[in-house]
């Protein structure tokens, strides 16, 4: 099992397209363990955008995902930061293709709704910074074993 950290950004929140997000991954039989809405400080958008912070087009992208609350969740699934990133599709909405969550909702490169971690290193370290441990709420489903074999 893998985690992922997901934000709803702030566009998608102002947008009403929350509900609709949640759906997909929902749909796709993705466990939410953590769930929470946050408005993301300057300083907490340095941290999680740390490799962006000297790029040119960083003072915009703090002044987005600062601007209205986010929806930060904690997915947990089989490869799921693959399949996450799979879902959004490419970062740029306009180039994103057709079925994929920006695709279907996003024609824009700084507005594309949605985050998700890249890699297990950015997972672990965006998971720690927008929760605590006793925030993340694992669960077996119930519906388990009428989602993937055994052996899956
Ligand atoms: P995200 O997946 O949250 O990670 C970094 C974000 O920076 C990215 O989504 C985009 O919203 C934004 N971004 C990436 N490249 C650019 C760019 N060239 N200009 C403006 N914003 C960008």
């Amino acid at each position: 099992m893998e985690r992922s950290l997901i934000l709803l950004k702030p566009d998608c929140v102002q947008r009403r397209l929350c509900g609709k997000i949640i759906s997909r991954f929902e749909e796709k039989a993705i466990n939410i363990i953590g769930l929470k809405m946050i408005q993301v400080t300057p300083e907490l958008s340095k941290q999680h955008y740390a490799e962006h912070v000297e790029k040119p087009f960083y003072p915009g992208l703090e002044e987005f995902i600062t601007g209205a609350p986010v929806v930060a969740m904690v997915l947990e699934g089989l490869d799921v930061i693959r399949v996450v990133r799979e879902m959004l599709g490419a970062t740029n909405g306009l180039n994103a293709a057709s079925g994929t969550i920006r695709g279907d909702y996003s024609s824009s490169r700084q507005m594309n709704l949605v985050h998700a971690s890249d890699g297990p290193d950015a997972s672990a370290r965006e998971i720690a910074l927008y929760f605590a441990d006793n925030e993340i709420c694992g669960y077996e489903p119930c519906l388990t074993p009428w989602l993937k074999a055994s052996d899956e």
